[in-house]
C-alpha cells in the first residue's frame, strides 16, 4: 500500500520521517505486548505506525476528532468526519490491535486510573499550556524504565529567542517554522539532557 504523505488526508500530521522513528521507538520497546498510548491520532497515520511497527502491542488512540483550536484542521474537522477517515485508514490495513477512546485527552486520562503504559506519544494540541497538562496529567501513568515522546519539537527554549517565548499560545509560528508551545512546555518539565532531540521532530524522556 502506498505509504506517502498525501494518502492521510488534508492537514496531516506526522511526516515521512516521524512515522520512521516512531517505528524505530516502539521497535525498541523490549517487553513483550506493550501498552503504548498516542494522544491525537488524526487521520491515523502514527497510529498506523505504532500498529504496525508493534503487532504485539496493544495501542490505545485518544482523539475528539475535532482539531486542535487555531489550526487548518478544525475548519477540516467541521466539514469532515475524520473519525471516519481513522477507522478506514486501519480498516484498509487490517489493523486490530488498536482501541480508540473517542473523547478529549483530559477525559481519557481520568478514566484510565489504573493503567501503566511501556510509551506514550503526545501529539494533541500543541498550545503551551495544553501540551503542559498532557504531559503532567499522563506522565504518571507511564511505567518505570518506560518512554514519554512527543511530536513537533524543533529544539530546546534555550536556542531560542526570548520574544518566541511569549508566542506560546499559538500552535505554530510560520516565520519560524516552529512549534513554540511543545518547545516551551518539553524545555520546562524535564531536564536539558534528558530530552533526546530526534530527527523528524520527536522528543524522547525515558523515564
Ligand atoms: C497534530 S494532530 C495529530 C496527528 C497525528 N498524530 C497523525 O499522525 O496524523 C492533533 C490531533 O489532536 C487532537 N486533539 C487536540 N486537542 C485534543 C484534546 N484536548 N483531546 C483529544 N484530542 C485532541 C486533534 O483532534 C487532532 O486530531
Amino acid at each position: 500500500m502506498a505509504n506517502n504523505d498525501n494518502v492521510w488526508g488534508m492537514n496531516g500530521g506526522v511526516n515521512n520521517r516521524c512515522e520512521m522513528q516512531l517505528r524505530s521507538i516502539a521497535k525498541g520497546i523490549k517487553s513483550q505486548n506493550p501498552l503504548i498510548l498516542e494522544i491525537g491520532c488524526w487521520t491515523g497515520r502514527s497510529t498506523v505506525a505504532l500498529a504496525t511497527a508493534r503487532k504485539d502491542a496493544r495501542i490505545v488512540s485518544v482523539d475528539w476528532f475535532k482539531g486542535s483550536p487555531g489550526t487548518a484542521q478544525k475548519p477540516y474537522a467541521s466539514s469532515h468526519d475524520v473519525f471516519n477517515i481513522w477507522r478506514g485508514n486501519l480498516r484498509k490495513r487490517n489493523i486490530t490491535n488498536v482501541c480508540l477512546m473517542y473523547m478529549s485527552s483530559f477525559d481519557a486520562c481520568s478514566l484510565m486510573k489504573n493503567h501503566m503504559f511501556d510509551m506514550i506519544f503526545i501529539d494533541g494540541d500543541h498550545r503551551y499550556s495544553h501540551v503542559k497538562s498532557d504531559i503532567v496529567m499522563w506522565k504518571s501513568r507511564v511505567k518505570k524504565g518506560g518512554i514519554i515522546c512527543g511530536h513537533d519539537y524543533e529544539k530546546h527554549s534555550t536556542e531560542c529567542p526570548e520574544w518566541m517565548m511569549k508566542e506560546t499560545d499559538r500552535d505554530f509560528l510560520p516565520s519560524e517554522s516552529l512549534h513554540p508551545g511543545v518547545i516551551r512546555a518539553v524545555s520546562e518539565l524535564f531536564p536539558k539532557d534528558d530530552i533526546i532531540q530526534i530527527p523528524g521532530k520527536v522528543w524522547l524522556v525515558t523515564l
